[in-house]
């Protein structure tokens, strides 16, 4: 990993803990040791903060991602950038899932990654909306067993495509490169437009 990679993972671990969990909830500001209004301690996170709780979660992300993709694509070219997308992806989910204290990740149905392998609720999206223009595909939560699962389309762009568009379209060392990482990688022949895959956040329903 270069430096660079390191000094966002640290600034990103660095960031101050956000009372994420409650906000949004009246008992946020509460000191904890005033009486509960409710003989359950239990609070519930309703639809539409876990939809902006998540939201928050996939620009990070997103944005972490694509600022070291385009740094690496510039400095060492697709090849250089394929060895920081296999080690920085990772380690970024596991960095903003720690900050916010709730899990977030990307999958889809045409994976690179086996290590992407999404959850039975995020494989049901993806099914039913791999075929739909990632414009048109909707942002969804879904509640089960206590957790919300949040799941929001990511569109192919074109740079995305120097390394996901048709294979015979890409630089012949960048395709040994994924195939030499990825043996089972599906996600190349994607176009301009279609859902590459998901962002997806899991967030406990009460804390
Ligand atoms: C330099 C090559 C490169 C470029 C450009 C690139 N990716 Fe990837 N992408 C990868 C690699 C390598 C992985 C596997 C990462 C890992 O090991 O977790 C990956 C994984 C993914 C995944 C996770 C699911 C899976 O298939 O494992 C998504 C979603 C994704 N890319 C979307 C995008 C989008 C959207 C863009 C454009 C904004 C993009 N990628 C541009 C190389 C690239």
């Amino acid at each position: 990993m270069s430096s660079e990679a390191k000094t966002t993972i640290t600034l990103l671990k660095g960031t101050a803990a956000v009372c994420l969990l409650l906000a949004g909830l009246s008992g946020c500001s509460q000191p904890v040791s005033e009486p509960q209004p409710s003989s359950s301690p239990e609070v519930s996170i309703d639809e539409e903060t876990a939809k902006s709780m998540a939201k928050r979660g996939f620009e990070k992300l997103g944005g972490s991602l694509k600022e070291q993709l385009q740094s690496a694509m510039g400095s060492g070219g697709p090849v250089a950038a394929v060895e920081v997308c296999h080690t920085v992806a990772p380690e970024l989910a596991q960095s903003v899932s720690e900050e916010l204290g709730f899990k977030v990740g990307r999958s889809s149905h045409r994976l690179r990654s086996q290590k992407n392998l999404a959850s039975p609720v995020i494989e049901e999206y993806l099914s039913k909306y791999s075929e739909t223009p990632a414009a048109d595909a909707p942002v969804e939560a879904i509640e089960k067993d206590g957790v919300w699962t949040v799941i929001a389309p990511i569109p192919t762009q074109p740079l995305c495509l120097t390394c996901h568009g048709e294979a015979e379209a890409l630089d012949p060392e960048l395709l040994s490169a994924l195939k030499e990482k990825y043996p089972e990688d599906q996600a190349v022949g994607f176009k301009e437009g279609d859902i590459r895959g998901v962002f997806w956040a899991e967030i406990p329903h009460k804390t």
